[in-house]
């Protein structure tokens, strides 16, 4: 019998889930509004926000959950990597609850736990699989052969596919984060209406950087003949921007499985919540016979599900950190 109570604070969401005997039974998340007058997340304010949140996030949670303190087992939290001051935060919460509570503590991976959020609804995968990684700080395909062996085969070299998303907002002046505005207003464009050059980037590595100049130039040549270019064609470009950017993960996915001869395949991380990545992917997996797995919604952007899952899995083998832990901005994979 156990029952865990995980933090996530690695960047902007403060999120605190509990996990009983292995099944998710409460996942609240406190969203900051705050950094969209910024447009991008301003790491001082969201340590601050963080501090607001976890207390009330954490009182929320015991009462979804239907348990008290006294229930709790242990406490798992996001170790990295992250934004420091957003780290520290919660961090600094989960030691000094388990301290008055007298129970263990458990560290986990922000990058290991997007993947092991597939261990929290069925269908599960099978090991190996191969995932896709992509959020607004990383994009990964990593070969996954069992809970805490995994290995990156391929990753960004600059940067990350939720980067091209909400930069690609930012040039078309839409708010901050901008991946889901994008995606909405593709519902309703031609995906076909522009094109864009895919990066020519060697074995299973990606490149936006390019991408996203490619994209700033073209917005500004058409701007020159028309003024009103980004209004009259606000849907027809993000169509076609989430077209090209699902294009280069989804070839990346396929050589990475035939390269491996796996057909067990998941998508992890906030951009996996894109519904032209979703459909892609759905697409892809009936012609190839993949066998694919997507997480909920609410277990794709940052969450404390995730984290109360792999700390599940820890806590399974007993793998617990000591009071002197702390967090870690860069964390080995
Ligand atoms: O995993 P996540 O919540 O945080 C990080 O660890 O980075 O990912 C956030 C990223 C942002 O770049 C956001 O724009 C993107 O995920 N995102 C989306 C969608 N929902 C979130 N991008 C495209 N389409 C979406 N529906
Ligand atoms: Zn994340």
């Amino acid at each position: 019998m156990s029952v865990i109570l995980a933090i996530e604070s690695s960047c902007d969401d403060t999120s605190v889930a509990i996990c009983n005997n292995g099944k998710i039974t409460a996942n609240v998340i406190a969203n900051q509004t705050i950094h969209q007058n910024y447009g991008g997340v301003i790491p001082e304010l969201a340590s601050r926000v963080h501090q607001q949140n976890i207390v009330p996030a954490v009182q929320q949670a015991l009462i979804n959950a239907k348990v008290t303190k006294q229930d709790i087992n242990a406490v798992a939290f996001t170790r990295g990597p992250g934004l420091l001051g957003s780290l520290l935060v919660g961090v600094s919460f989960a030691k000094s609850f388990a301290l008055a509570l007298n129970i263990p503590l458990i560290s986990v991976n922000h990058m290991h736990a997007h993947i092991l959020a597939h261990f929290i609804d069925d269908p599960k995968p099978n090991f190996p699989f191969i995932c896709l990684t992509v959020s607004g700080g990383h994009t990964q395909i990593v070969l996954v052969k069992d809970y805490f062996d995994m290995e990156i085969v391929g990753e960004t070299l600059d940067d990350a596919a939720g980067e091209a998303f909400d930069k690609t907002a930012k040039l078309l002046a839409l708010p901050y984060p901008g991946g889901p505005l994008i995606d909405k207003h593709a519902q309703h464009g031609n995906p076909l209406a522009f094109k864009f050059a895919e990066p020519q980037i060697a074995d299973l590595n990606f490149s936006f950087s390019g991408f996203k100049t490619s994209i700033l130039y073209f917005i500004r040549k058409q701007e020159k003949e028309n003024p009103n270019f980004i209004a009259e064609n606000l849907d027809d470009i993000c169509a076609s921007v989430q077209r090209s950017i699902v294009q280069i993960l989804l070839n990346k996915l396929k050589k990475a499985a035939k390269q491996y001869g796996i057909n067990e395949i998941a998508i992890a991380g906030g951009v996996s919540a894109n519904s032209g990545l979703r459909n892609g992917l759905q697409q892809t997996a009936d012609e190839l016979g993949w066998k694919i797995y997507i997480p909920a919604f609410q277990y794709c952007t940052d969450n404390a599900g995730m984290i109360a899952i792999a700390g599940y899995q820890k806590y399974l083998k007993q793998d617990f950190v000591g009071q002197d832990v702390s967090p870690m901005a860069r964390m080995e994979f």
